[in-house]
Protein backbone atom coordinates (compact mmCIF):
# COMPACT_ATOMS: atom_id res chain seq x y z
CA UNK A 1 0.00 0.00 0.00
CA UNK A 2 1.20 3.45 -0.63
CA UNK A 3 -0.51 5.08 1.96
CA UNK A 4 1.26 5.50 5.16
CA UNK A 5 0.76 5.32 8.51
CA UNK A 6 1.84 8.95 8.78
CA UNK A 7 -0.16 9.93 6.00
CA UNK A 8 -3.52 9.31 7.94
CA UNK A 9 -2.42 10.44 11.46
CA UNK A 10 -1.94 13.76 10.42
CA UNK A 11 -5.61 14.30 8.88
CA UNK A 12 -6.67 12.36 11.95
CA UNK A 13 -5.04 14.87 14.27
CA UNK A 14 -6.69 18.23 12.13
CA UNK A 15 -9.86 16.88 11.45
CA UNK A 16 -10.70 14.60 14.83
CA UNK A 17 -8.47 16.62 17.40
CA UNK A 18 -6.94 15.67 20.55
CA UNK A 19 -3.50 14.76 21.63
CA UNK A 20 -4.31 10.84 21.73
CA UNK A 21 -3.84 8.83 18.94
CA UNK A 22 -5.98 5.92 17.96
CA UNK A 23 -4.82 2.32 16.49
CA UNK A 24 -4.31 2.15 12.88
CA UNK A 25 -5.91 -0.98 11.28
CA UNK A 26 -5.80 -1.99 7.17
CA UNK A 27 -7.86 -4.60 4.87
CA UNK A 28 -6.93 -4.85 1.41
CA UNK A 29 -8.68 -5.08 -1.42
CA UNK A 30 -8.55 -8.61 -4.02
CA UNK A 31 -8.08 -10.36 -6.75
CA UNK A 32 -9.85 -13.44 -8.27
CA UNK A 33 -8.55 -16.08 -10.57
CA UNK A 34 -11.32 -17.49 -11.69
CA UNK A 35 -15.23 -18.11 -9.42
CA UNK A 36 -17.27 -15.17 -10.56
CA UNK A 37 -20.61 -14.96 -9.26
CA UNK A 38 -20.38 -18.69 -7.50
CA UNK A 39 -20.15 -17.41 -4.19
CA UNK A 40 -23.49 -16.46 -3.35
CA UNK A 41 -24.52 -20.15 -5.34
CA UNK A 42 -22.53 -22.24 -2.80
CA UNK A 43 -19.33 -22.78 -4.86
CA UNK A 44 -15.95 -22.35 -4.76
CA UNK A 45 -13.81 -18.66 -5.59
CA UNK A 46 -9.84 -18.27 -6.21
CA UNK A 47 -9.20 -15.06 -4.96
CA UNK A 48 -5.80 -12.91 -3.32
CA UNK A 49 -5.32 -10.17 -1.39
CA UNK A 50 -3.87 -7.34 -3.26
CA UNK A 51 -1.19 -4.53 -1.70
CA UNK A 52 -3.74 -2.17 -1.96
CA UNK A 53 -6.26 -1.20 1.07
CA UNK A 54 -7.81 0.72 3.16
CA UNK A 55 -6.10 2.14 6.32
CA UNK A 56 -8.11 4.10 9.06
CA UNK A 57 -7.02 5.80 12.27
CA UNK A 58 -9.65 4.71 15.12
CA UNK A 59 -9.42 6.34 18.86
CA UNK A 60 -12.53 5.53 21.28
CA UNK A 61 -14.36 8.30 22.39
CA UNK A 62 -15.90 7.09 25.42
CA UNK A 63 -19.65 8.37 23.85
CA UNK A 64 -21.93 7.25 21.60
CA UNK A 65 -21.00 8.81 18.78
CA UNK A 66 -18.77 7.90 15.54
CA UNK A 67 -16.95 10.92 14.04
CA UNK A 68 -15.72 10.03 10.67
CA UNK A 69 -13.63 11.68 8.40
CA UNK A 70 -12.88 10.47 4.62
CA UNK A 71 -10.00 11.55 3.71
CA UNK A 72 -10.09 10.71 -0.40
CA UNK A 73 -13.66 12.56 -0.41
CA UNK A 74 -12.69 15.36 2.17
CA UNK A 75 -15.77 14.62 3.98
CA UNK A 76 -17.17 14.53 7.56
CA UNK A 77 -19.80 13.24 9.99
CA UNK A 78 -21.24 12.32 13.17
CA UNK A 79 -23.85 9.79 13.65
CA UNK A 80 -25.13 8.23 16.43
CA UNK A 81 -24.87 4.34 16.92
CA UNK A 82 -28.14 3.95 18.96
CA UNK A 83 -29.89 6.26 15.90
CA UNK A 84 -32.05 3.85 13.67
CA UNK A 85 -31.32 6.63 10.76
CA UNK A 86 -28.36 5.60 8.85
CA UNK A 87 -26.20 8.37 7.65
CA UNK A 88 -26.50 9.71 4.20
CA UNK A 89 -22.89 9.26 2.49
CA UNK A 90 -22.38 5.39 1.56
CA UNK A 91 -18.96 5.45 2.83
CA UNK A 92 -20.04 6.13 6.41
CA UNK A 93 -23.04 3.83 6.10
CA UNK A 94 -20.32 0.97 5.93
CA UNK A 95 -18.97 2.35 8.77
CA UNK A 96 -22.36 2.53 10.52
CA UNK A 97 -23.82 -0.68 9.59
CA UNK A 98 -20.72 -2.50 10.17
CA UNK A 99 -20.76 -1.27 14.16
CA UNK A 100 -24.50 -2.10 14.22
CA UNK A 101 -24.18 -5.71 12.90
CA UNK A 102 -21.14 -5.83 15.85
CA UNK A 103 -23.94 -4.64 18.19
CA UNK A 104 -26.29 -6.91 16.99
CA UNK A 105 -23.52 -9.69 18.12
CA UNK A 106 -23.24 -8.85 21.65
CA UNK A 107 -19.96 -6.70 21.00
CA UNK A 108 -20.14 -3.63 23.23
CA UNK A 109 -19.30 -0.94 20.51
CA UNK A 110 -18.57 2.85 21.72
CA UNK A 111 -18.23 6.26 19.89
CA UNK A 112 -14.99 6.58 18.11
CA UNK A 113 -13.29 8.83 16.16
CA UNK A 114 -11.99 7.65 13.03
CA UNK A 115 -10.05 8.92 9.64
CA UNK A 116 -9.86 6.68 6.53
CA UNK A 117 -8.27 6.63 2.97
CA UNK A 118 -8.24 3.46 0.23
CA UNK A 119 -6.07 3.10 -2.95
CA UNK A 120 -8.44 0.66 -4.15
CA UNK A 121 -9.36 2.05 -6.87
CA UNK A 122 -13.25 2.54 -7.19
CA UNK A 123 -15.46 0.56 -9.41
CA UNK A 124 -13.00 -1.36 -10.48
CA UNK A 125 -13.95 -4.68 -8.95
CA UNK A 126 -11.24 -5.08 -6.24
CA UNK A 127 -13.72 -4.86 -3.55
CA UNK A 128 -12.81 -1.32 -1.78
CA UNK A 129 -16.27 -1.81 0.08
CA UNK A 130 -15.19 -5.23 1.36
CA UNK A 131 -12.28 -3.79 2.36
CA UNK A 132 -13.84 -0.82 4.37
CA UNK A 133 -16.30 -3.11 6.11
CA UNK A 134 -13.12 -5.58 7.16
CA UNK A 135 -10.95 -2.68 8.74
CA UNK A 136 -13.91 -1.57 10.80
CA UNK A 137 -15.34 -4.91 11.87
CA UNK A 138 -11.45 -6.35 12.58
CA UNK A 139 -11.40 -2.86 14.35
CA UNK A 140 -14.30 -3.26 16.33
CA UNK A 141 -13.45 -6.73 17.44
CA UNK A 142 -10.55 -5.39 18.19
CA UNK A 143 -10.96 -2.44 20.57
CA UNK A 144 -14.53 -3.68 21.55
CA UNK A 145 -15.36 -7.13 21.77
CA UNK A 146 -11.72 -8.13 22.91
CA UNK A 147 -11.22 -10.32 20.21
CA UNK A 148 -14.30 -12.88 20.47
CA UNK A 149 -15.38 -12.77 16.83
CA UNK A 150 -13.76 -15.20 14.69
CA UNK A 151 -12.19 -13.43 10.93
CA UNK A 152 -15.28 -15.74 9.02
CA UNK A 153 -17.68 -13.95 11.49
CA UNK A 154 -15.90 -10.43 11.02
CA UNK A 155 -16.65 -11.50 7.31
CA UNK A 156 -20.58 -12.01 7.26
CA UNK A 157 -20.65 -8.83 9.41
CA UNK A 158 -19.29 -7.23 5.78
CA UNK A 159 -21.75 -9.04 4.12
CA UNK A 160 -24.82 -8.52 6.14
CA UNK A 161 -23.55 -4.66 5.94
CA UNK A 162 -23.85 -4.62 2.15
CA UNK A 163 -27.40 -6.97 2.46
CA UNK A 164 -28.98 -4.38 4.65
CA UNK A 165 -27.75 -1.20 4.33
CA UNK A 166 -26.33 -0.85 1.01
CA UNK A 167 -28.65 -2.96 -1.01
CA UNK A 168 -26.25 -5.71 -2.42
CA UNK A 169 -27.13 -9.00 -2.12
CA UNK A 170 -23.50 -9.92 -2.26
CA UNK A 171 -21.90 -13.31 -1.51
CA UNK A 172 -18.93 -13.63 1.26
CA UNK A 173 -16.10 -13.87 -1.13
CA UNK A 174 -14.69 -9.95 -0.84
CA UNK A 175 -15.22 -9.74 3.38
CA UNK A 176 -13.73 -13.36 3.22
CA UNK A 177 -10.68 -12.55 1.41
CA UNK A 178 -9.87 -9.25 3.08
CA UNK A 179 -9.83 -10.84 6.11
CA UNK A 180 -8.12 -14.00 5.58
CA UNK A 181 -5.60 -13.05 2.98
CA UNK A 182 -1.95 -14.44 3.01
CA UNK A 183 1.11 -12.80 1.08
CA UNK A 184 2.00 -14.59 -1.85
CA UNK A 185 -1.04 -16.86 -1.70
CA UNK A 186 -4.28 -17.08 -3.44
CA UNK A 187 -6.84 -19.21 -1.43
CA UNK A 188 -9.07 -21.77 -2.95
CA UNK A 189 -12.66 -20.95 -0.60
CA UNK A 190 -15.37 -23.56 -0.56
CA UNK A 191 -18.39 -21.50 -0.42
CA UNK A 192 -20.53 -24.47 0.61
CA UNK A 193 -18.79 -24.95 4.36
CA UNK A 194 -16.47 -22.11 4.64
CA UNK A 195 -13.30 -25.09 3.83
CA UNK A 196 -10.69 -23.44 2.30
CA UNK A 197 -6.96 -24.11 1.06
CA UNK A 198 -4.31 -22.05 0.43
CA UNK A 199 -2.27 -22.10 -2.92
CA UNK A 200 1.41 -20.61 -3.37
CA UNK A 201 1.30 -17.96 -6.45
CA UNK A 202 4.77 -18.19 -7.77
CA UNK A 203 3.95 -18.42 -11.33
CA UNK A 204 7.65 -18.60 -13.21
CA UNK A 205 7.68 -17.05 -16.22
CA UNK A 206 3.82 -15.51 -16.24
CA UNK A 207 2.94 -11.75 -14.67
CA UNK A 208 -0.74 -11.41 -13.30
CA UNK A 209 -1.72 -7.87 -14.48
CA UNK A 210 -5.17 -6.00 -14.07
CA UNK A 211 -6.44 -3.32 -16.99
CA UNK A 212 -8.90 -1.23 -15.16
CA UNK A 213 -11.12 -0.36 -18.17
CA UNK A 214 -12.51 2.85 -15.73
CA UNK A 215 -15.79 1.72 -16.60
CA UNK A 216 -17.50 1.77 -13.30
CA UNK A 217 -19.93 -1.16 -12.29
CA UNK A 218 -22.63 -0.28 -10.31
CA UNK A 219 -23.60 -3.34 -8.10
CA UNK A 220 -26.10 -2.12 -5.73
CA UNK A 221 -29.32 -2.19 -7.02
CA UNK A 222 -30.97 -4.56 -9.71
CA UNK A 223 -28.31 -6.37 -12.43
CA UNK A 224 -26.23 -8.23 -9.71
CA UNK A 225 -29.29 -8.97 -7.73
CA UNK A 226 -30.95 -9.68 -10.59
CA UNK A 227 -28.52 -12.90 -11.11
CA UNK A 228 -28.81 -13.59 -7.95
CA UNK A 229 -32.57 -14.34 -8.33
CA UNK A 230 -32.28 -16.11 -11.52
CA UNK A 231 -29.84 -18.65 -9.92
CA UNK A 232 -32.89 -18.77 -7.22
CA UNK A 233 -34.96 -19.52 -9.64
CA UNK A 234 -33.40 -22.88 -11.42
CA UNK A 235 -32.86 -24.06 -7.75
CA UNK A 236 -36.21 -23.62 -6.22
CA UNK A 237 -37.59 -25.42 -10.05
CA UNK A 238 -35.36 -28.38 -9.37
CA UNK A 239 -36.53 -28.47 -5.85
CA UNK A 240 -39.82 -29.86 -6.64
CA UNK A 241 -38.50 -32.96 -7.54
CA UNK A 242 -34.77 -33.14 -5.65
CA UNK A 243 -36.11 -30.72 -2.01
CA UNK A 244 -32.50 -31.72 -1.04
CA UNK A 245 -30.80 -29.00 -2.84
CA UNK A 246 -30.00 -25.89 -1.32
CA UNK A 247 -27.95 -24.02 -3.88
CA UNK A 248 -26.73 -24.57 -7.24
CA UNK A 249 -23.76 -26.37 -5.81
CA UNK A 250 -26.02 -29.73 -5.15
CA UNK A 251 -27.17 -29.42 -8.88
CA UNK A 252 -26.66 -31.58 -11.79
CA UNK A 253 -26.57 -30.54 -15.65
CA UNK A 254 -29.03 -33.65 -15.90
CA UNK A 255 -30.72 -31.22 -12.94
CA UNK A 256 -31.21 -28.13 -15.24
CA UNK A 257 -31.47 -29.92 -18.25
CA UNK A 258 -34.89 -30.79 -16.63
CA UNK A 259 -36.16 -27.29 -15.49
CA UNK A 260 -35.07 -25.87 -19.21
CA UNK A 261 -37.92 -24.68 -20.49
CA UNK A 262 -39.93 -24.16 -17.19
CA UNK A 263 -37.17 -21.42 -15.78
CA UNK A 264 -36.68 -19.83 -19.12
CA UNK A 265 -33.78 -19.37 -21.79
CA UNK A 266 -31.96 -16.47 -19.39
CA UNK A 267 -32.32 -18.39 -16.16
CA UNK A 268 -31.15 -21.74 -17.71
CA UNK A 269 -27.88 -20.02 -18.97
CA UNK A 270 -27.07 -18.18 -15.67
CA UNK A 271 -27.55 -21.97 -13.79
CA UNK A 272 -25.50 -23.28 -16.71
CA UNK A 273 -22.57 -20.54 -16.75
CA UNK A 274 -22.62 -21.26 -12.89
CA UNK A 275 -22.08 -25.12 -12.72
CA UNK A 276 -19.46 -24.69 -15.52
CA UNK A 277 -17.59 -21.78 -13.76
CA UNK A 278 -17.52 -24.55 -10.17
CA UNK A 279 -15.97 -26.88 -12.46
CA UNK A 280 -13.13 -24.12 -13.83
CA UNK A 281 -12.21 -23.37 -10.19
CA UNK A 282 -11.86 -27.24 -9.81
CA UNK A 283 -9.84 -27.73 -13.40
CA UNK A 284 -7.37 -24.63 -12.01
CA UNK A 285 -6.68 -25.64 -9.24
CA UNK A 286 -5.44 -28.94 -10.48
CA UNK A 287 -3.73 -27.27 -12.92
CA UNK A 288 -1.93 -25.13 -10.29
CA UNK A 289 -0.70 -27.83 -8.55
CA UNK A 290 0.64 -28.79 -11.60
CA UNK A 291 2.10 -25.29 -12.84
CA UNK A 292 0.33 -25.83 -15.67
CA UNK A 293 -0.48 -22.03 -16.33
CA UNK A 294 -0.98 -22.54 -19.88
CA UNK A 295 -4.16 -24.90 -18.82
CA UNK A 296 -4.99 -21.92 -16.14
CA UNK A 297 -5.09 -19.21 -18.90
CA UNK A 298 -7.54 -21.10 -21.49
CA UNK A 299 -10.00 -21.78 -18.11
CA UNK A 300 -9.71 -17.84 -18.12
CA UNK A 301 -10.93 -17.26 -21.57
CA UNK A 302 -13.70 -20.21 -21.14
CA UNK A 303 -14.71 -17.66 -18.03
CA UNK A 304 -14.64 -14.77 -19.71
CA UNK A 305 -17.01 -16.06 -22.59
CA UNK A 306 -19.19 -17.31 -20.08
CA UNK A 307 -19.73 -14.34 -18.02
CA UNK A 308 -20.23 -12.18 -20.85
CA UNK A 309 -22.42 -14.52 -23.28
CA UNK A 310 -23.94 -16.75 -20.65
CA UNK A 311 -24.21 -14.85 -17.28
CA UNK A 312 -24.49 -11.94 -18.84
CA UNK A 313 -22.54 -9.48 -16.81
CA UNK A 314 -19.77 -8.14 -19.24
CA UNK A 315 -19.50 -4.76 -21.34
CA UNK A 316 -18.23 -3.63 -24.09
CA UNK A 317 -14.78 -2.47 -23.17
CA UNK A 318 -13.79 -5.32 -21.17
CA UNK A 319 -14.89 -7.59 -24.08
CA UNK A 320 -12.78 -5.45 -26.23
CA UNK A 321 -9.61 -5.65 -23.60
CA UNK A 322 -9.84 -9.31 -23.47
CA UNK A 323 -10.32 -9.46 -27.48
CA UNK A 324 -6.46 -7.84 -27.30
CA UNK A 325 -5.22 -10.22 -24.91
CA UNK A 326 -6.00 -13.01 -26.99
CA UNK A 327 -4.92 -11.02 -30.34
CA UNK A 328 -1.45 -10.27 -28.25
CA UNK A 329 -1.04 -14.10 -27.44
CA UNK A 330 -1.82 -13.65 -23.65
CA UNK A 331 -2.10 -16.86 -21.73
CA UNK A 332 -5.49 -16.03 -19.98
CA UNK A 333 -7.73 -12.84 -19.70
CA UNK A 334 -11.48 -12.31 -18.10
CA UNK A 335 -13.11 -9.80 -16.55
CA UNK A 336 -13.02 -9.52 -13.02
CA UNK A 337 -15.34 -9.47 -9.96
CA UNK A 338 -19.13 -8.70 -9.98
CA UNK A 339 -19.30 -7.48 -13.67
CA UNK A 340 -20.36 -4.93 -15.89
CA UNK A 341 -17.50 -2.90 -16.32
CA UNK A 342 -14.30 -2.55 -14.41
CA UNK A 343 -11.29 -4.61 -14.52
CA UNK A 344 -9.71 -7.28 -16.89
CA UNK A 345 -7.41 -9.55 -15.00
CA UNK A 346 -4.02 -11.66 -17.70
CA UNK A 347 -1.98 -13.87 -17.09
CA UNK A 348 0.65 -12.88 -19.47
CA UNK A 349 4.44 -14.96 -20.01
CA UNK A 350 6.80 -12.31 -18.91
CA UNK A 351 8.67 -11.84 -22.38
CA UNK A 352 5.11 -10.50 -23.82
CA UNK A 353 3.81 -8.31 -20.64
CA UNK A 354 5.67 -5.23 -22.56
CA UNK A 355 4.12 -5.64 -25.96
CA UNK A 356 0.85 -6.60 -24.28
CA UNK A 357 0.71 -3.42 -21.99
CA UNK A 358 1.47 -1.09 -25.37
CA UNK A 359 -1.06 -2.34 -27.30
CA UNK A 360 -3.97 -2.71 -24.61
CA UNK A 361 -2.96 1.23 -23.92
CA UNK A 362 -3.34 2.47 -27.31
CA UNK A 363 -6.16 0.06 -29.02
CA UNK A 364 -8.02 1.18 -26.37
CA UNK A 365 -7.54 4.86 -26.29
CA UNK A 366 -8.04 4.46 -30.10
CA UNK A 367 -11.43 3.23 -30.19
CA UNK A 368 -12.64 5.14 -26.97
CA UNK A 369 -10.40 7.92 -26.34
CA UNK A 370 -9.95 7.62 -22.71
CA UNK A 371 -7.37 5.85 -20.85
CA UNK A 372 -7.00 2.39 -19.72
CA UNK A 373 -4.98 1.85 -16.41
CA UNK A 374 -2.69 -1.21 -15.40
CA UNK A 375 -1.99 -2.74 -11.99
CA UNK A 376 0.40 -4.86 -11.22
CA UNK A 377 -0.65 -7.98 -9.44
CA UNK A 378 1.39 -8.05 -5.79
CA UNK A 379 -0.44 -10.99 -3.58
CA UNK A 380 -0.44 -9.25 -0.16
CA UNK A 381 -1.65 -9.52 3.16
CA UNK A 382 -5.20 -10.04 4.92
CA UNK A 383 -6.48 -7.11 7.57
CA UNK A 384 -4.24 -6.66 10.60
CA UNK A 385 -3.39 -3.78 13.12
CA UNK A 386 -0.19 -1.69 11.95
CA UNK A 387 -0.05 0.00 15.49
C1 LIG B 1 -18.90 -8.94 -6.00
C2 LIG B 1 -19.52 -9.56 -4.75
C3 LIG B 1 -18.95 -10.95 -4.47
C4 LIG B 1 -18.97 -11.83 -5.70
C5 LIG B 1 -18.41 -11.09 -6.91
C6 LIG B 1 -18.55 -11.86 -8.18
O1 LIG B 1 -17.56 -8.64 -5.80
O2 LIG B 1 -19.31 -8.74 -3.64
O3 LIG B 1 -19.64 -11.56 -3.40
O4 LIG B 1 -20.26 -12.31 -5.95
O5 LIG B 1 -19.03 -9.83 -7.09
O6 LIG B 1 -17.79 -13.02 -8.16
Amino acid sequence: MKLTIDDVRSRFIKHLGGEQPGSVYTSPGRINLIGEHTDYNGGYVFPGAVEQGIIAEIRPNGTRTIKAYSIDLKDYDEFSIDDEEYPHGTHFRFIYGVAREMMALGIPVEGFDTAFAGDIPLGAGMSSSAALESTFAYALNDLFGQGKLTQMELAKVGQTTEHKYIGTNCGIMDQFISLHGKKGQLVRLDCNNGEFELFPWRPRGYKLVLINSCVKHELAGSPYNDRRKSCENVVGAIKTFKPEVATLRDCTSEDLEKVRSEVGETDYKRAKYILEENERVLAISEALKDDDYELVGEKMYEAHEGLSKDYEIGCEETDFLVGIALDCGVTGARQMGGGFGGCTINLVRSELYNTFIEQAKTQFYEKYKKHCKVIDVVIGEGTRKLC
